[in-house]
């Protein structure tokens, strides 16, 4: 009963991971939707499912609820420059579900529009990921995180690791979209 009581709270703890990775059905779409802010406005039943949560648990929470500690910061700091901006992404993306299990996703994140062109919020669908394209990514977002540990601070550690993702796109090409919609 103790321990059982222990686990939970374990499982609470955000930076818990259980090293199982779940997967969805390939004909499925993770969806949500967030504010201007990042804050989850709607998020569908596969959403659900998979990150282990509650609609009540994720309405009006930042999107970073379920962020996995593994991600690197660069990832995130691109993405958010790109759709505050007014442009798609995709991304390759490894989240952290509410106990402590992992999944990949394929991200296609966009902006919403009110009339007048304001950005009011964004929107995301998620695929399921090849695992050949998973097993190439790996290794890279492990690099870029390891450069943000490493730094003296997580701010000069973002800086570091985007010139680091940036050295990756242009060595590939230089068009991180089309790098990406490649794999
Ligand atoms: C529509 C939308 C969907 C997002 N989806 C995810 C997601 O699935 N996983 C994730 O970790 N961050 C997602 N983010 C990014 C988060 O807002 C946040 O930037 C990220 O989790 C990093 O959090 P942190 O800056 O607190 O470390 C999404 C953002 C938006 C606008």
């Amino acid at each position: 009963m103790f321990l059982g009581a222990n686990i939970s709270a374990m499982k609470q703890d955000r930076s818990f991971l259980s090293g199982k990775e779940r997967r969805f059905s390939p004909d499925e779409f993770i969806v949500s939707k967030t504010d201007a802010k990042g804050i989850i406005t709607y998020a569908n039943d596969v959403f659900l499912r998979i990150a282990g949560y509650t609609l009540d648990e994720v309405m009006g929470k930042p999107h970073n609820l379920i962020r996995h500690p593994g991600m690197p910061r660069c990832v995130f700091k691109f993405l958010w420059q790109r759709i505050s901006a007014g442009h798609e992404i995709f991304a390759y993306v490894v989240n952290r579900a509410k106990d402590g299990d992992h999944y990949w996703v394929l991200a296609h994140v966009t902006p919403s529009y009110d009339k007048a062109g304001n950005i009011i919020g964004y929107h995301s669908n998620r695929r399921l990921p090849k695992p050949e394209v998973v097993q190439m990514i790996e290794p890279i977002y492990k690099q870029l995180r390891q450069i943000e540990d490493s730094a003296p601070n997580p701010r000069e550690g973002t800086e570091q690791s985007m010139k680091a993702l940036v050295d990756w796109v242009e060595q590939n090409g230089g068009n991180y979209d089309a790098i990406i919609l490649s794999l």
